[in-house]
C-alpha cells in the first residue's frame, strides 16, 4: 500500500514564525464587503481582544491618544448607514470614471456594501482623542493621522486571524459632524474611519493582483530604475 506523502514542512523563520501563517495573515485580508455574515452576532469579547492587539502598534510621541467607538445598538448603525448612504453618488460617479477594472470593481463592491451597511453586525470607528492643531504641517500631519492607521490595520489583521472581516471606510467623513451627534462625541474626539465587521462567510481569501515590489522600490535615491525593473 503506498504511503501517504510527506507533510511539507512548516517554513519557521529565525524569529521562530511560521511563515505560511504569518504571509498569509498579511497577504489575504482584504476590504470584505460581499462575504460579510450579517445574521452571525459578534462577541463584544472578541473585539476587546482585537483591540488590545491593535494597542501594540506605535503611535507619535508614544500618545496611545487611540479610542474606539463600537456600534452594535441597531438604532445607530441604521442612522450611521443612512449617513454613510448619502455617499452613494458619489460612489456610482466614481464607478463610472475608474481608472481601470479592479479600480471600478471596488466602487462597485463599495456602493453593494453602502447600502446594508446599518445592517452589518457592528460598527467600529477608531478615533483620535485632540484635533490636529497645524494640517499644513507635514511632520504634524503625519504624526497624527500616522498614530492610527497601524493600530487599525492589527486590528484588522486581528480579525481575519478570527475568522471575522472588515472594510477601512472613510466615506461617512464628509458628513462628520452627523455623525457626531448621533454619537455623542465630544469636539475633542475626531473620528478617523467607520469599520463594518463581522464573521466571513468562509474564510478562503485570496491574495490580490499588485504590481512588483521592484517596479515600487527605489534604491539609494529616486531615479527612473523602479520602472524600469517593470
Ligand atoms: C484611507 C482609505 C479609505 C478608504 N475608504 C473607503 C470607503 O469609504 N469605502 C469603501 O468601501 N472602502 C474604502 N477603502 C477600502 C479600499 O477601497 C480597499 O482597501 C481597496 O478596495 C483595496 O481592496 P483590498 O484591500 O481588498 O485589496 C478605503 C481604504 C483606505 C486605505
Amino acid at each position: 500500500m503506498a504511503s501517504a506523502p510527506p507533510k511539507p514542512r512548516p517554513r519557521i523563520s529565525e524569529a521562530g514564525f511560521d511563515l505560511d501563517t504569518v504571509d498569509r495573515l498579511l497577504s489575504t485580508t482584504r476590504a470584505v464587503r460581499r462575504r460579510l455574515d450579517f445574521d452571525r452576532p459578534v462577541p463584544r469579547e472578541v473585539l476587546l481582544d482585537c483591540i488590545r492587539l491593535s494597542q501594540q502598534a506605535p503611535t507619535g510621541t508614544n500618545a496611545q491618544h487611540w479610542r474606539w467607538l463600537v456600534v452594535d445598538d441597531p438604532e445607530k448603525k441604521k442612522a450611521l448607514g443612512e449617513i454613510y448612504a448619502r455617499g452613494l453618488p458619489l460612489l456610482d460617479e466614481s464607478a463610472k470614471t475608474a481608472r481601470d477594472d479592479q479600480t471600478a470593481d471596488v466602487y462597485r463592491h463599495a456602493r453593494t456594501l453602502a447600502e446594508r451597511l446599518g445592517d452589518v453586525p457592528v460598527l467600529v470607528i477608531p478615533c483620535l482623542e485632540g484635533r490636529l492643531v497645524d494640517p499644513e504641517s507635514l511632520v504634524l500631519a503625519t504624526t497624527y493621522y500616522g498614530s492610527i492607521y497601524p493600530a487599525v490595520w492589527s486590528f484588522q489583521l486581528a480579525l481575519r486571524s478570527r475568522g471575522l472581516g472588515s472594510t477601512f471606510t472613510t466615506m461617512h467623513l464628509a458628513f462628520e459632524e452627523d455623525a457626531r451627534a448621533v454619537l455623542g462625541l465630544p469636539e475633542d474626539v475626531v473620528q478617523m474611519a467607520m469599520l463594518p465587521v463581522a464573521y466571513t462567510s468562509g474564510t478562503d481569501f485570496a491574495p490580490t493582483e499588485r504590481p512588483a515590489p521592484e517596479s515600487i522600490t527605489h534604491w539609494n535615491g529616486w531615479s527612473a530604475s523602479a520602472t524600469r525593473m517593470r
